[in-house]
Formats: structure tokens, sequence, C-alpha cells
């Protein structure tokens, strides 16, 4: 099989962001049962939508100080969200339809209400000191270093109590565990198995590479492109010894072992290369592949998120991911998450429907962010309304946005917060997306539900586009991104249209597998905006 483990003939992985999935207790906030009871939409019925794997956000016991990211118990459920029962049930009816489940590992840091920091922070001599990383101040009283949090600020919080400061490279509520300490590898590897005894199929990793830090803490050098009008404080230094220290991957090692154990399980890496104004090498992520154990551990490739719409950059950058990977080596392409602007929002609905086809036409296995199958767009959000800790720490002037926009609850129907809750809910669902609720979509055989519901049963049944390779087209139209994927002979050519103009298709012939359009031109001309698969000749 080319590229790709398993995990590979899946047809999709679908990410919830559980907040925003669907209410069933009426408070406003979604939750697991919710999620019970909308598996139906993801697969199992005639009109379901086909998703195979699904990834859910933190679930986990938390204050909420990062939305769930802020973990206070690694083996309960937020009340929140439900119980243990109401997990079990997920598990139960997620194995009935053949869905795989993962679940978001928060390994780099807690909460600071975890029992483990507030342990910690007792004395210095508790024995869960060194669990989580405390420094002396600097003669002048001010923080150890200068690294910076990557939601703006010093990484260090001074503590009276002990006079002294701790880490954090996210906010103050979240001190980073000390990695290079064996006994809390040990404690996030039991949790792991905890989870992966209780039916889990493998784990997105969060924040991943800053679990490997210089030993001695050293200064970051500083960012010759820092602009402090347009930045944050975290890009005013290259992150060199704070994160990304090679001794990440043996700690990441470790972990595999225990996935191992279990069978067909997959971790997934979010690691996105520094944005220092330099070009960076795909080593960012490939090293990923190549330093652990690319059978069971493949980092996201982010690059799908900050690229331009621009057919010649994606083609480059796709090329030459594709040209680095090994065959063995299952990409997995990510266009969209909790952290980043939607598709709509970046590409407008027509580019959405272009990606759409895009990452299904893509050798490994597509991924995608909840309502990317609604075309859902960003939400304005009221500054009062703002609920993301970073909208408020950093604003939005700078490049770090306030994400509340992209994590508008799901809407199923056109009732009135669109069928997600009965009440008020925690973000608004917002007045455009209603209109492109899940309801309205089905009926209509032209939505871009459909279109994804066209591509996903196309991946399903197409050995081509599971298991081929990968070849650029190269051709003389600058508008348009073109590649074939190839297996046994059989061939799929895949091709979008970035222009507003309609353009010429690269010399190649053959039948129309699905397009975005509802009418296409022929053989010869793409569409403004269209993204077509044929089948060659
Ligand atoms: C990851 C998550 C993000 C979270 C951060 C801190 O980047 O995707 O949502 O805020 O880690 O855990």
């Amino acid at each position: 099989m080319a590229k790709g483990s398993e995990w590979a003939q899946y047809s999709a992985l679908y990410q919830i962001y559980p907040r925003s999935f669907k209410d069933s207790d009426n408070d406003g906030v979604g939750d697991l049962k919710g999620i019970v009871d909308k598996i139906n939409y993801l697969k199992g019925e005639v009109d379901s939508l086909g998703v195979d794997a699904i990834w859910i956000s933190p679930f986990y016991k938390s204050p909420m100080a990062d939305f769930g990211y802020d973990v206070s118990d690694y083996y309960k459920i937020d009340p929140l969200f439900g119980t243990m029962g109401d997990f079990q049930q997920l598990i139960r009816k997620a194995r009935k339809h053949d869905i795989r489940v993962m679940l978001d590992f928060v390994l780099n840091h807690t909460s600071d209400q975890h029992k483990w920091f507030k342990e910690s922070r007792v004395s210095r001599d508790s024995p869960k000191r060194d669990w989580y990383i405390w420094r002396d101040p600097q003669p002048d009283g001010s923080p150890p270093n200068n690294w910076q949090s990557a939601f703006d600020g010093p990484a260090w919080e001074y503590d009276a109590a002990t006079e002294q400061y701790y880490l954090h490279t996210f906010l103050k509520e979240q001190p980073d565990l000390n990695w290079a300490n064996p006994e809390v590898r040990k404690a996030m590897a039991e949790v792991m198995q905890f989870w992966f005894e209780k039916g889990v199929d493998g784990f997105r990793i969060d924040a991943v590479h800053w679990i490997g830090k210089d030993k001695e803490l050293r200064d970051d050098p500083p960012n010759p492109n820092f602009n402090p009008e347009t930045m944050s404080s975290y890009d005013s230094v290259l992150h060199t010894h704070s994160g990304r220290q090679p001794v990440l991957f043996k700690y990441l090692k470790e972990l595999a072992t225990v996935a191992k154990k279990y069978k067909r399980s997959l971790l997934i890496t979010e690691s996105y290369p520094d944005r220092d104004g330099k070009p960076h090498t795909f080593s960012d992520y490939i090293d990923f592949y190549r330093n652990v154990d690319a059978s069971v551990l493949v980092p996201f490739n982010f690059e799908g998120i900050r690229l331009p719409w621009d057919a010649q950059a994606f083609q480059k950058s796709i090329d030459s991911y594709q040209e680095a990977l090994r065959d063995h080596e299952m990409p997995v392409y990510a266009f969209s998450n909790h952290d980043s602007p939607r598709i709509a929002a970046r590409y407008g609905q027509k580019g959405a429907r272009a990606i759409a086809v895009l990452s299904f036409g893509l050798p490994g296995l597509p991924m995608m962010y909840y309502g990317d199958e609604l075309g859902l767009d960003n939400v304005r959000i009221p500054p009062e309304d703002r609920r993301d800790p970073v909208g408020w720490t950093v604003g939005d002037k700078v490049h770090r946005q306030s994400r509340d926009p992209e994590r508008t609850p799901m809407p199923w129907t056109e009732a009135v917060y669109g069928g997600f809750s009965q009440v008020k809910t925690w973000l608004p669902v917002g007045k455009k997306n209603m209109r492109r609720n899940v309801a309205e979509q089905q009926r209509n055989p032209h939505s871009t539900l459909r279109l994804y519901r066209q591509l996903l049963t196309l991946r399903r049944e197409s050995d081509i586009l599971r298991y081929g390779t990968y070849q650029p087209v190269r051709q003389e139209n600058m508008n348009i991104m073109a590649f074939i994927r190839e297996y046994q002979g059989q061939k799929l050519a895949v091709m979008i249209n970035f222009s507003h103009i309609r353009s010429h298709l690269p010399p190649l012939t053959g039948e129309l597998v699905i397009s975005t359009h509802q009418k296409v031109d022929g053989a010869a001309r793409l569409k403004p905006m269209e993204a077509r698969i044929i089948s060659l000749e």
C-alpha cells in the first residue's frame, strides 16, 4: 500500500468541538449525550455524512480557563459535558457504526487547579515540586529567562508564597509539566493507557513540541522580523530553546509504545512550525515521522491553514510535502480546526467547496472540522459576548485573534438557536450560519453538505483515492493546481481553478467524476473557482 497505514482507508477524521456540536440538556453548551444523539448524522443512515472516525476536543474535568485545554483531572469527565456513563455509551454507539474515536491529549500542561500543581506549589520541598518548572527570579526580580507565552506576555508567573516563578507556555492557569521528570512521563503514559482501555482508538496530541525544552532553559534568540505594532510578544523571540528540542521524540516514543499495545491505534501531533518570517523547511513535520514510529504517530500538516488563495502556493506546498514523504508515511493535511478562522472565512463559499474536493483528492487521512461540511463561516462576536481568553489577552490587533468566531454552535435546523439547544447558546449561532443548517442542506441537492457526502462516498469506494500515488501535473496555467492519483494503472486527476475567470484545463481528458459546480463547461475549461475530479482514460 502506498502512502499510509490502515487509517488511510478511512473516509475522513471529523473533529468535534464538544461545546458546540449538540446540547442535550439545554444549558446552552454541547455535551457527550449530544454527540451520541447525533452519531447517525455522521454514519449509520442513508443520508448520513459517512464519516468513520472522530476526534473530540477535551471534555475532561476543567475550570475552562482555556475551554478544556486546562485539565484539572485527566480521569474524570467535566459535569458540563456529562458522565463516564455517557462516554461509554458514546463508545458503544461508535463501535456499533464502526466509527473510530480519538480523544485530545493535553500533555504539555495541566490546569493550575490540578491536584499535582496544587501540591507542587505548596513548598519548594513538595514531592511534586519538580513535576512543574520552577525557577528563582533573576537578581532584579525579573523572570528567569525571556520565554514568551503563546497567549502573550512572559511565560513565567511569580508565586509569592514560595518566591519562585513557574513556567506556563499558555495561560498562567496552564502551568507546564516538567517532561524531563520520568515520574511525569509515567503518570501521563498511564493517562493514555486508561483511555485506551476505555475503548478509544487514538489521540490528537496537543501543543506537542513544547515538551522538549532546553535543559538549561537558555534565552530564546530575538526574532529579527519582530514588529510590536502587529505582533504579540510571543513573536518577539524565535522559539529555539523553549521547545522543539530533539528529546521530545524520546518522550513521544514512550507514548508510541503505549499506543502500539492497542490494535489499529493512531496518534496525530499538533505542532506548528515557527512563524518567524523565514520560509521553514518541511523537516518541522517530517521529523515526527522519522524520529518516533510512523506506523503509529503522524503529524498534522498545517500549511493549508496558512496558505494564501493562490494555485501556485498550494501546488508548491503540497508537491514538496508529497516529495518529502516516504511511502509508508501517511500525510494528514489539515485545512481547518478550532484555532483557525473557518475555511469559508478565509476563501469564501466557493473556495470552501474547492478545498473540500482538494482535501478528499489528496493522499492520506482527510480531516474535517465540524461544520466544514455546511460551509460554516466565522461568526462576528460582539465584545461583550467574547469567551476565548486569547481574545482577551492578545486582542484583535495581532494575528492571534479570538478563536470564538470559528467555535460557534452547529446549526441543525431552522428552529431557534439552530436546533442546537432550546436556550441561549454559549456563543451565538450566527444569522448566516443559521441559514446553512443541516436540515436545509439535506433538502438541497446542490448544497455543500451534499457535495461532502458525495466526496465521502467517492473516497470510500475509490482505491485510487485511498491508496494511489501522487504526481503533480506540470502545466502552464498559473491559476490551476492539478495532480494525478494512480493505483494499479488507474488514474484520477484533481484540478482546482483558483481564479475568478474561466481557465483552460491542463491537457487531460477523461470522464467527469465530481465537480463543485452544477453545470460544467465540458472537457476544455474549468469555471471560475471550480474544482473537479476526472477519471483519466
Ligand atoms: C493547542 C490547542 C489550543 C489550546 C492550546 C493550549 O494549540 O489546539 O486550542 O489553546 O493548545 O492547550
